[in-house]
Parts: structure tokens; C-alpha cells; sequence
């Protein structure tokens, strides 16, 4: 059986680097991870990992390869679907997205959708997640745009198990966060200079600064979804 937990959250709250990194610490733990860069109008995930492919998830929508040619093999031990950028916006890519997950399956054991759409009226992605987990930062108007996501999500029947409060200013009070969206904090990570060294090094933090802010937050968490501490 292979597990699918989907990273969605509003457009640059830390979606792929997040994703980037639990996969790595999930990997460490063991698992068999693979990471599907869904978001083809922000496609920054591989870029963080340094990946170079000859084929990406683009290829797969546009039926020219299968998706399986598009599993590219990274040196921390993730597989991972890159993209590349699309510029036009095409509904049927959602479509398509959806198919390239069912069709990988039993490829790995852990599947991490890097979110293609904020939005689930788009993506029928979110049906085939066991798990979502919102990223959000703590500015008043995140806040209020996550609560509002997260009930669109749940009105289609699907569960958000938790958000993870990234770029958290000192002040916030998680507590706060937590009452206000009714899910649980299932981790915390300030603004985090090494996060910001780590991308323009193009080496995923959790391998260069293993002891920094986020590797530490993916690791709890890594622990937390490997012991499934969540519930729907
Ligand atoms: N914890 C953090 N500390 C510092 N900067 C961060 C942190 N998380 C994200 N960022 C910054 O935010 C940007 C957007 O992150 P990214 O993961 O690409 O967001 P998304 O995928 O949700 O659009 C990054 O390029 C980085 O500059
Ligand atoms: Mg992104």
C-alpha cells in the first residue's frame, strides 16, 4: 500500500521546501519516498534539490513518455517527478496530474504531492491523499486564507490532519494558530537564515544543516507520521 500525503498551502508559505526536506527525513527513517513536484506554475522543487532530468512531468501530460521514465533517482536516496514550468493554464493538467498518481501506485512506499493547486475546486488530487498537511504562515491574512482553504478542502470530504506554522515570528502564538483553524500545529519552524542559505547552495537543509530549525521540524514531524501520532 502506498501512502499519499499531499503538502498544500497558500502560494510561497514553504510548501516545497518542506516537502523537500520531510521526504529526506522520512527517507532517513527508512522509507521508501517519492516525491511528485505536482505545482507546474512554480515547479521550484527541484531547484532546491540541485536535480538535473531529461524528462519531467510535462512530458508525461503531453503523452509523450510515461510517467515512470520521469522518476529521477536523487543523491539523498528521494525519488522524485520534477517539473518544469508551464505558461499557460490548462485545466486538463489537473486531470492528467491525478492520473500520473494513481498510475505511480505501489512505486514507493510514502508518495509527498508538492501541491499543484492551493485551490481543491481545481485538483482532484486532494481525493486520492490519505493525508493533507496545510502550510501556512502566521501573517493575519494567511491565517484567514488557510481557515478558508481548509474548509473548501474539507467540503470535497477530505481531512486536513494538521498544518505545519512556517516563517513564525516570535510573537505568534501557535496555541492561537491552533484554536483559530481548529487543526492541530503538527510543526513549528521560524524564519530561518540557513533555510535561505541552503536554497541558494542548491543542497536541501536537511543534509547540509542538519541541525537548523527546519531539519529539526521535519524530523519530529517525520517521526510523528512514521508512528501515524495523526488522525484524520
Ligand atoms: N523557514 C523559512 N525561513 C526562511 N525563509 C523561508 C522559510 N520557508 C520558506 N522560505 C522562503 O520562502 C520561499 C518560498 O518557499 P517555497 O517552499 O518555494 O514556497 P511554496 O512552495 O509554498 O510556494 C523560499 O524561496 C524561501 O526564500
Ligand atoms: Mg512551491
Amino acid at each position: 500500500m502506498t501512502r499519499v500525503i499531499h503538502i498544500a498551502g497558500t502560494s510561497g508559505s514553504g510548501k516545497s521546501l518542506i516537502t523537500l526536506n520531510l521526504a529526506i527525513a522520512l527517507q532517513q527513517r527508512g522509507r521508501d519516498v517519492l516525491v511528485l513536484d505536482s505545482n507546474i506554475y512554480q515547479p521550484d522543487l527541484f531547484n532546491y534539490a540541485n536535480g538535473t532530468s531529461d524528462v519531467y512531468l510535462n512530458d508525461y501530460l503531453r503523452g509523450e513518455r510515461r510517467i515512470e521514465d520521469a522518476i529521477v533517482h536523487h543523491p539523498s536516496g528521494i525519488k522524485i517527478i520534477p517539473s518544469l514550468m508551464e505558461e499557460e493554464y490548462d485545466p486538463h493538467h489537473s486531470v492528467k496530474i491525478n492520473q500520473a498518481l494513481l498510475s505511480l501506485m505501489g512505486k514507493a512506499e510514502i508518495i509527498l504531492v508538492d501541491s499543484f493547486s492551493h485551490n481543491p475546486a481545481f485538483s482532484s488530487i486532494f481525493d486520492h491523499s490519505d493525508e493533507i498537511i496545510f502550510v501556512m504562515n502566521d501573517d493575519a491574512h494567511n491565517v484567514v486564507k488557510s481557515k478558508e482553504l481548509i474548509r473548501k478542502v474539507e467540503e470535497r470530504g477530505m481531512g486536513v490532519i494538521g498544518t505545519i506554522l512556517n516563517k513564525k515570528r516570535k510573537q505568534t502564538n501557535s496555541r492561537h494558530v491552533q484554536t483559530i483553524l481548529d487543526k492541530p500545529v503538527l510543526a513549528e519552524i521560524p524564519h530561518d537564515d540557513q533555510v535561505i542559505e541552503s536554497i541558494n547552495m542548491r543542497v536541501p537543509a536537511f543534509i547540509h544543516y542538519p541541525k537548523s530549525a527546519l531539519s529539526r521540524a521535519m524530523k519530529g514531524l517525520a517521526e510523528t507520521l512514521d508512528h501515524g501520532k495523526t488522525t484524520r
